[in-house]
């Protein structure tokens, strides 16, 4: 994992903010108050200001997510095509609420807006993978792959 100096030397400008905390983020799984911090310092860039940009766009996450994020599109293609079922299926099995993670730290979900694979829908993501035509019993299935390590990168 890199440390907050080390992404930083690899843009070196304030210009580069966004693809500096996007970096963060890949390496961290979420923006914490710590890190900004630490960017500010190493930077010289204005802790309210990192803030203001993390807090603007919705791709960052100020809060730790599971090791796999799950993000259920709810999409109209998808909302359309059973979402509904699939998350309530899926908060059945994990035993958590949106944006919270499980005890064992591996999963936590979002709902998000389209994911931009409508003819798959109802699709979600995982990470990064994309699967379509999910159903509330193949989501079932689709999560204890990941527990038993099927899709460990
Ligand atoms: S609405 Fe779900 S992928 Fe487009």
């Amino acid at each position: 994992m890199d440390n907050i100096l080390s992404i930083w030397q690899k843009y070196k400008s304030k210009e580069d903010l966004i693809s500096v905390l996007q970096d963060i983020q890949e390496n961290y799984g979420y923006i914490s108050m710590e890190n900004i911090e630490k960017l500010s310092s190493v930077s010289g860039i204005k802790e309210s200001k990192i803030y203001g940009v993390v807090t603007f766009y919705s791709q960052f996450r100020t809060e730790p997510v599971g090791k796999y994020l799950v993000s259920i599109c709810k999409g109209t293609a998808c909302h359309v095509n059973g979402a509904d079922l699939i998350e309530s299926r899926l908060v059945d099995v994990l035993g958590v609420k949106e944006n919270e993670i499980t005890e064992d730290g591996l999963f936590s979900y979002e709902n998000v807006a389209c994911l931009g694979c409508c003819s798959l829908s109802p699709a979600i993501m995982i990470n990064e993978k994309i699967f379509g035509n999910v159903t509330p019993e193949s989501i079932e299935s689709i999560l204890n792959d990941y527990r038993e390590g099927k899709y460990e990168d």
